[in-house]
């Protein structure tokens, strides 16, 4: 069968003060109702059993991820993996495997395919992300390792960038090159020669075409999780080395396909991609939550915590919640990070 795994361990700060590291982005309801989480969950039971649905978390998040879990699925609450730290995304999917390959038949085990999909980020039209999907499953059964990309407009050094090659049909390419996070010169040619796609960092793999790539291109990372295979309560998490799935796989691997995202994407990096996806009143502004917004034009105005007032700004970032407030320009959003590490020396 097909099954999923959700990554839920990051502990991203770009969204302070609503992120912290005890409530990191997916677990936020960012742009609706639902938090990033719950909405990745309904969209991934679209497609894959609740049964093979598994999500990887830290330890110190599992009793909120269980709540959230319990309100789209009660059923879900049982496929829970806690790490005790993060180790990016490789060990995670190891971890993940692990069980996966322990819930299947021997003969099962290595024809099954698997998706992985980040927690945190924005889908717009679910019936188009569902038919990218199914399209990918086909080209994970016949050996690739699956991506799926965005069209790359702007010169973005957070991404991975793949380099698409000859067509497969249905929108599908052979990937000709993949480069994680390049430095802004570089992401600015890959921008412009018009043949890359970002990486959105989900992906499907059949598990013994991955567990080979692990092997061949990560050995201490695949002798570890054999190991742990073996004697789970002798080996544990914290010798092994972080990596994530870009820099230890696709940047090295030969095999692999990338799906045109046939739909909206939105990693929600940054206040300003909240601003640009959210729902704006007649001045241009989102507003979220007891706001009092008089002459306010093109601004996102969040309050999670008391009355915020607000008067006469334009391009403005201010996110008000019970314990702190950040106030900046739109176009300085970048400054958020600044503001996490200053804040952290403080201590
Ligand atoms: N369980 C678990 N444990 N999950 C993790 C861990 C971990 O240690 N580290 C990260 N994750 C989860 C995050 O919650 C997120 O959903 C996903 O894995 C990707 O991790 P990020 O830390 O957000 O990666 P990134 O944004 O730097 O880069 C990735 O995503 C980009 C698109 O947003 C890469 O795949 C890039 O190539 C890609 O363009
Ligand atoms: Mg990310």
């Amino acid at each position: 069968g097909v099954q999923a795994i959700i990554l839920a361990g990051g502990s991203g700060t770009r969204l302070w003060p609503l992120s912290r590291t005890l409530l990191p982005k997916q677990l936020l309801a960012i742009n609706g109702e639902k938090t990033l989480l719950q909405n990745t969950l309904a969209r991934t039971l679209s497609v894959f059993p609740a049964r093979g649905t598994w999500v990887v978390t830290n330890e110190e998040h599992v009793f909120e991820v269980r709540g959230q879990l319990r309100r789209v699925d009660p059923g879900l609450e049982a496929n829970i993996l806690a790490e005790p730290m993060g180790k990016n995304t490789l060990p995670a999917v190891l971890l993940a495997l692990d069980r996966i390959l322990g819930e299947n038949s021997p003969e099962a085990q290595s024809g099954v395919v698997v998706g992985v999909f980040p927690s945190d980020h924005m889908v717009g039209d679910v019936a188009a992300w569902k038919s990218c999907v199914e399209r990918g499953e086909s080209l994970a059964r016949d050996g690739y390792l699956v991506t799926f990309g965005a069209r790359a407009d702007t010169p973005e050094t957070g991404y991975g960038y793949i380099r698409r090659g000859a067509a497969l049909g249905d929108g599908a390419y052979v990937v000709d090159g993949f480069t994680e996070k390049p430095d802004l010169e570089m992401a600015r040619s890959m921008v412009a020669d018009g043949a890359h796609l970002w990486n959105t960092g989900m992906f499907l793999f059949r598990a013994d075409v991955f567990l080979a790539a692990v092997e061949k291109h990560a050995p201490m990372h695949f002798a570890w999780w054999r190991a742990r295979r073996e004697k789970p309560l002798i080996l544990g998490y914290g010798g092994i080395p972080e990596l994530s799935v870009d820099y230890g796989l696709l940047e090295r691997m030969k095999r692999l396909a990338v799906i045109e995202a046939g739909f909206d994407w939105d990693d929600l990096g940054n206040w300003a991609a909240v601003y640009r996806l959210g729902a704006k009143d007649q001045n241009g502004c989102v507003v979220q939550g007891d706001v009092l917004a008089l002459d306010c034009h093109d601004s996102l105005l969040v309050s999670r915590g008391g009355k915020l007032a607000v008067t006469g700004i334009s391009d403005m970032i201010v996110v008000q919640t019970r314990d702190a407030t950040l106030a900046c320009p739109m176009s300085r959003q970048q400054g958020v990070k600044d503001v996490v590490a200053a804040l952290a020396a403080e201590g």
